[in-house]
């Protein structure tokens, strides 16, 4: 399957995508941790990509598309895929529709996930990762046993640097300007699938299974 997961910063794509990449066998695309690690790594990619993360602005379109497709291209995108974070705009969303016809293949659905401003915000201010696997925690939500470490590989939890007060109010808008036109787009397409994502971590998956048609 050929996924996209829309929905605003908090709203639970990355936790969600853990679990339904391993239960399609698809590839997890999340350009947020294409350009974490990149800036963690020093390259190129991270320097031009840095000052906008820190801000809470997008990276240029070029920029995003130019990594996207490269992606796309990688063989083990033939089985599927589940884009996390991208598209952001529409120009990322025009460019996404020329890449998968070039490949002669189709979006199946276009996850939105809802979730309450209050709601987000409380969400990234407790949110902690853990450096070594990238697996997300949050401080209340989901705890992890021992205190700032991680339950799957024992590496230590961090807190992300956009992950301040200041800049998620900045994240929030720009999701609001740039990205929510995106919800009207695929609506159009008709493979649209609406998500309540307050719901408990568990209820938000299922429900999005059953929007697959899975029962999971
Ligand atoms: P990105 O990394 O994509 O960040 P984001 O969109 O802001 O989304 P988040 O990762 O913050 O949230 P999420 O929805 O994954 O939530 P999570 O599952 O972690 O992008 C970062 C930056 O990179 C951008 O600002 C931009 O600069 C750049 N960028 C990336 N893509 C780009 C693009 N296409 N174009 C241009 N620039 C781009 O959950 C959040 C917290 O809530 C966690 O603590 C979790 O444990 C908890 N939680 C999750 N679900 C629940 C639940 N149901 N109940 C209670 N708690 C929950
Ligand atoms: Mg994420
Ligand atoms: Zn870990």
């Amino acid at each position: 399957m050929r996924i996209i997961l829309l929905g605003p910063p908090g709203s639970g794509k990355g936790t969600q995508a853990e679990f339904i990449k391993k239960k399609l066998g698809i590839s997890h695309i999340s350009t947020g941790d294409m350009f974490r690690k990149a800036i963690e790594e020093g390259t190129e990619l991270g320097r031009k990509a840095k000052e906008y993360l820190d801000s809470g602005q997008l990276v240029p379109d070029e920029i995003t598309v130019g990594i996207v497709r490269e992606r796309l291209n990688e063989s083990d995108c033939e089985r599927g895929f589940l884009l996390d974070g991208f598209p952001r705009t529409v120009t990322q969303a025009e460019a996404l529709d020329e890449i998968l016809k070039e490949k002669g293949v189709e979006l199946d659905a276009v996850i939105n996930i809802n979730v309450s401003r209050e709601e987000l915000i409380k969400r990234l201010t407790g949110r902690r990762i853990c450096r070594n696997c990238g697996a997300t925690y949050h401080i209340i939500f989901n705890p992890p046993a021992v205190e700032n470490t991680c339950d799957k590989c024992g590496g230590e939890l961090y807190q992300r640097k956009d992950d301040t007060e200041e800049t998620i109010i900045n994240r929030l808008e720009v999701y609001k300007k740039q990205t929510e036109p995106l919800i009207q787009y695929y609506e159009n397409r008709g493979i649209l699938k609406n998500i309540d994502g307050g719901q408990s971590i568990d209820e938000v998956t299922r429900e999005i299974g059953i929007s697959l048609g899975r029962d999971w």
